[in-house]
């Protein structure tokens, strides 16, 4: 399906070192109907296109790059929602086996400690092709809790709770029916993947089809930081707008998920004890839609640094972009770069009480669907500044450190907060030019483009 060249693109010559060509509008396309809608349909200049029309720019969804993408041609200017193969971080299986290569790579390269700075993804194995290590693992340690992750699920779905070796026995069995029934999932159709074994994650959007059988076993974090006696993990969006070389960008504003019902490890079985998802938290009966369950980050930041003081802060949250730019890190050469695509990751976060961050999972397609006033606002300055980054209309110059609520974090290398050369401080750890949590309009120079 290759497409006719584009009519509707002239040229005119912006600088941006090199010559860039403006566009009299910009033809957009999206399957996804929530505040992106909302954010495209405002955009000035942009104008939407239906069924096979052209377009400049598509926020498609994982299925239809799985199917279309590869017989797809893209004219220069042209971007897409998506990298090619993003499943290797965004699918729970293939982002342990990306990390766990990355670690044992840089312990042969730069050694132990270096490789302990990727120590930050809870022990997992796949199922059930890891079950025998598994087994072997879970007799080391008696009486801990497991948790079992369908491995292209999302919202909670098809997750259980375990200690004993006999519930992952049945589960083998193929009794997983009435384990995910426990929990409220709907059954997982076991149609194949064309595709072979590197099928595409499913969102938090949609759901595909993937065999029951691939699971991770994960440690359970038991000790996760309580805020009210109750669980929550952390929200936050990666911008990655190339691969080779890296160039990521971490959004400040995010948020904290907040379970409904108080923690305890004596109910394994209580999804609304565990399970953070606001999927899952909002069929809660204590639900209260306007009370929602959700704190802003600066919140979050806020009354950790009351209770902690401001430099503990500053370790969790500097420990948390060390997780962003290893996991990126981790895959840099197996993901598929290509200029025409880029893709905002939702990260799942979770700090145990030791102010410990643990990675959970990537998401491809984070939910832009907006669960209150104030959520609305989030997602909807997060999309408005997803595309004053992308720059379909070639305003930037290429040297900015930050658009909007976004902060260039790596770009080939750490980014400092000051002009002139990165700070490297410590044992290889670098400081930078992150501000997670911080206030959008803080006083560091803002290089956000006008919205007119
Ligand atoms: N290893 C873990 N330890 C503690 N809680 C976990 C762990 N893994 C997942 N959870 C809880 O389960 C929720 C869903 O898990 P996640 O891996 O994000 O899968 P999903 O794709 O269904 O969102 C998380 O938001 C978190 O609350
Ligand atoms: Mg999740």
């Amino acid at each position: 399906m290759s497409r006719p060249k584009n009519q509707n693109y002239k040229g005119h010559g912006l600088s941006k070192g090199k010559e860039r060509e403006q566009r009299a509008s910009i033809r957009f396309k999206t399957t996804l109907m929530n505040t992106l809608m909302d954010v495209l349909r405002n955009r000035p200049g942009w104008v939407e296109v239906k069924d096979e029309g052209e377009w400049d720019f598509y926020w498609c969804d994982v299925s239809w790059l799985r199917e279309n993408f590869d017989h797809t041609y893209m004219d220069e200017h042209v971007r897409i929602s998506h990298f090619r193969n993003h499943y290797e971080l965004t699918r729970k299986n293939y982002m342990v086996k990306n990390l766990k290569r990355f670690r044992k790579q840089l312990e042969r390269e730069a050694g132990k400690l270096e490789a302990a700075k990727c120590d930050f993804f809870p022990k997992t194995f796949e199922m059930p092709c890891e079950y025998h290590l598994f087994v072997e693992e879970f007799r080391k340690n008696p009486g801990i809790t497991w948790i079992m992750k369908p491995v292209a699920r999302s919202q909670g779905k098809g997750i259980f709770l375990f200690r004993r070796l006999k519930d992952i026995m049945d589960w083998r069995k193929g009794n997983a029916g009435k384990k995910l029934t426990s929990l409220e999932a709907q059954p997982a159709r076991s149609t194949a993947n064309p595709s072979g074994s590197h099928d595409a994650r499913s969102s938090d959007d949609q759901k595909e089809d993937i065999p029951v059988e691939n699971y991770v076993a994960q440690r359970y974090i038991e000790n996760p930081y309580l805020i009210g006696g109750r669980k929550f993990d952390l929200r936050v969006y990666v911008l990655v707008m190339s691969y080779i070389p890296l160039r990521a960008w971490l959004y400040r504003d995010g948020f904290a998920r907040f379970s409904n019902t108080r923690f305890t490890l004596s109910s394994i079985d209580d999804q609304y004890v565990h399970l953070t998802n606001v999927a899952v938290q909002k069929t809660s009966p204590d639900y209260h839609p306007k009370k929602g369950c959700k704190w802003m980050l600066q919140r979050f930041r806020q009354y950790l640094a009351s209770k902690h003081g401001p430099e503990a802060v500053e370790t969790l949250f500097s420990d948390m972009d060390n997780i962003f730019i290893r996991s990126l890190q981790s895959v840099q050469k197996v993901i598929i770069s290509d200029k025409h695509c880029f893709e905002l990751y939702g990260y799942d976060i979770l700090i145990d009480q030791d102010l410990k961050p643990w990675l959970l999972e990537v998401n491809a397609s984070p939910s832009l669907t907006a669960s209150s006033q104030e959520d609305y606002e989030l997602k909807t300055c997060l999309l408005e500044d997803t595309l004053h980054v992308v720059d379909m209309e070639a305003r930037l110059t290429g040297r900015e450190k930050r658009v909007g609520g976004f902060d260039l974090m790596w770009n080939d290398g750490p980014v400092s907060r000051e002009e002139g050369p990165p700070d490297l401080s410590g044992m290889g750890n670098f400081v930078t030019n992150t501000h997670l949590g911080g206030h959008l309009s803080s006083s560091s120079p803002a290089l956000a483009p006008s919205h007119g």
